[in-house]
């Protein structure tokens, strides 16, 4: 293999750039020559491509965010898009692509692997609703933001004896809700995999006001089935107690420094992704699992959806007594 090339797409996530330079570093270590695609397969389709070379990537691993900028393209979703994106990377004679994103952008690598390019995926999406991997790039930092905007919000609630409802991102899934629930000690999370009406949480606050808490940590994830504002105003309506504020926490979730899981996960991701082309594998995502990175078929991955982990969810309304 002479020649690959290296991309992000979707959602960015802390720590993408730290996987680019490990893949171009990576390479460039191995004589292999590589290329980065600019703004995902929305920059693929127009064939925007600029050399990486081992020195292009300097100072860019602590960085937040992707320096090859990345895009949700509609139309890479078609089949002509997908023949169009073969053709540039054939066109330019990349022999190997590595694709670092979440679960829409590892379906596309898919597409292009039935095509016949040799394609790994790397999973970064902030949300953790990749299949196959503990952990994707980007989800421990994102944590960590929201962990930081929990430790603020609670003195404030604590100080007023307010509940905050506060909204995590995570379109389908979950997980961060889950996981800010507990390292945050909520009193009551709502995500979509296990639904609450709005009387079990009113019940739920109301007990533990009671119970003489002097604050309630509510976290709400994105893809609840009720908004959290609605969910504020019901509270309030309600008289459970406290009085409500809303924080959304929204894109500052997705930026910063990726933190030192994040980049130590990222590197090795990168690492392996480029040891996986050079041994003439495709179609495969690279994947925590357990303590080792390993590969699994993109087929797998793509056709199924991970959820939250119940298990924590039930430990953090046990310990929010
Ligand atoms: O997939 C990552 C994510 O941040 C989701 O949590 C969120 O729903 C979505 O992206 C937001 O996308 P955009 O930045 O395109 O509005």
């Amino acid at each position: 293999m002479k020649k690959i090339a290296v991309l992000t797409s979707g959602g960015d996530a802390p720590g993408m750039n730290t996987c680019v330079r490990a893949v171009a570093r990576t390479a460039a270590y191995n004589k292999v020559k590589v290329v980065g695609i600019r703004d995902g397969y929305e920059g693929l389709l127009e064939g925007r491509m600029q050399p990486l070379d081992a020195r292009d990537v300097g100072g860019i691993l602590q960085r937040g965010g992707t320096v090859l900028g990345t895009a949700r393209s509609e139309e890479f979703y078609t089949e002509a898009g997908q023949q169009q994106g073969f053709k540039q990377l054939k066109k330019a004679g990349i022999q190997g692509l590595v694709v670092i994103g979440g679960d829409g952008s590892l379906r596309g690598a898919r597409a292009l692997a039935a095509l016949g390019v040799s394609v790994v995926g790397v999973p970064a999406s902030i949300d953790n609703d990749i299949w196959g991997t503990n952990m994707s790039i980007g989800v421990d930092t994102a944590l960590n933001t929201i962990r930081s905007a929990i430790d603020k919000l609670r003195d404030t609630a604590s100080s007023h004896r307010r509940a905050f409802l506060i909204e995590t991102m995570g379109r389908n899934c979950g997980y961060l809700a889950v996981m800010a629930g507990v390292i945050g000690g909520a009193e009551v999370v709502l995500i979509p995999e296990r639904e609450l009406t709005i009387p079990e949480v009113a019940d739920a606050v109301e007990k533990a006001y009671k119970r003489g808490k002097t604050h309630s940590i509510i976290i709400v994830a994105e893809g609840a089935s009720v908004s959290t504002q609605d969910l504020a105003a019901a509270l309030d309506k309600l008289n459970v107690g406290f009085s409500t504020r809303v924080t959304i926490l929204g894109h500052v979730q997705r930026g910063g420094r990726p933190s030192a899981f994040d980049r130590l996960l990222a590197t090795r991701m990168g690492v392996k992704a480029v040891e996986a082309l050079l041994a003439g594998q495709s179609d495969v995502m690279v994947a925590l699992q357990g303590r080792e990175v390993e590969y699994l078929p993109l087929e797998t991955v793509v056709n199924k959806q991970r959820e939250a982990n119940l298990e924590y969810f039930e430990m953090g309304r046990m310990l929010a007594f």
